[in-house]
């Protein structure tokens, strides 16, 4: 069986929170990371960190010809990409009735959650394909499973996501390409320290272990998800919700 070892991964939202987190825990199993974030300054303070061959590539992933052009450049830096992580995400405005959202705020958060992660895909998977492996893991939510009242652009997108997974795991699946989301509950990040404390306190006091996630739990997951180990899951949402997700 292959090995994380070596192995070339493409992970958004980089430069904060589980992008971070994921990055670092590949890097450490042996994995080359090619780090994507809108925040160059951060990327770099991540970059520095890691103990494989990894570098930072500045795009906007709601722009087809900067996420096209960085995959392009990402391939000719490394030869290949093994692994996909979308982790960049937003989550818009929050605790408001969907009558009182603004429509722009709505579709911005697509533009990022759904857009930017079909994106990315929609330019790695051409190379994983052609060399018969890959593994895509795109982050949701617990949002886009239950739906979080005072969320609706957020939790929308995330089902929007969670589908896009049940999809293109059926699409690829006799292709050595693995596609799954995982939806996550709170994990404190600066994602969750921007939203209003009403909200926040809305999400963790519906978790069964009336705690939050850590960093650490996130990564282990998804070093999970996107090695060579999970070789029979696709089109699957793993949880990580502390028992909060019933189905
Ligand atoms: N923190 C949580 O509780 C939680 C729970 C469930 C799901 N998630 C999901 O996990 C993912 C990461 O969240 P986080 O908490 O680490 O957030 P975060 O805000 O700490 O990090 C998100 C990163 O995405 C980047 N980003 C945003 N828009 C971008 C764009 N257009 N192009 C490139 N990069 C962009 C930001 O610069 C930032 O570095 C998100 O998809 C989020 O929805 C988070």
């Amino acid at each position: 069986m292959k090995t994380l070892a070596n192995q070339v991964a493409v992970v958004t939202g980089a430069a904060s929170g589980l992008g971070t987190a994921i990055a670092g825990r590949l890097a450490s199993d042996g994995v080359r990371v090619a780090l994507l974030d809108l925040n160059t300054d951060r990327l770099a303070e991540v970059v520095r960190d890691l103990p494989t061959e990894s570098r930072a590539y500045t795009v906007d992933i709601t722009q087809e010809e900067q996420v096209a052009q960085t995959v392009r450049q990402v391939v000719e830096d490394f030869g290949t990409i093994d692994i996909l992580v979308n982790s960049a995400g937003i989550t818009g405005r929050t605790s408001l009735k969907s009558h009182e959202t603004e429509t722009e705020d709505v579709r911005r958060v697509f533009e990022v959650n759904f857009f930017g992660s079909y994106l990315t895909a929609r330019y790695v998977l051409p190379y994983m394909l052609a060399q018969k492996y890959g593994r895509v893991l795109h982050i949701a939510s617990i949002a886009g499973k239950e739906g979080n009242a005072g969320m609706i652009a957020y939790s929308a997108s995330k089902a929007a996501v969670i589908g896009m997974a049940k999809v293109q795991g059926k699409e690829y699946a006799e292709t050595g390409i693995t596609v799954n989301a995982l939806a996550p509950a709170v994990i404190r990040t600066p994602l969750v320290d921007a939203m209003p404390d009403e909200q926040v306190k809305y999400m963790t006091d519906k978790i069964p272990m009336k705690r939050c996630g850590t960093l650490e739990e996130v990564a282990e997951v998804a070093a999970y998800i996107v090695s060579p180990r999970n070789s029979f899951t696709t089109g699957f949402t793993f949880d990580l919700s502390g028992g909060r997700a019933t189905y």
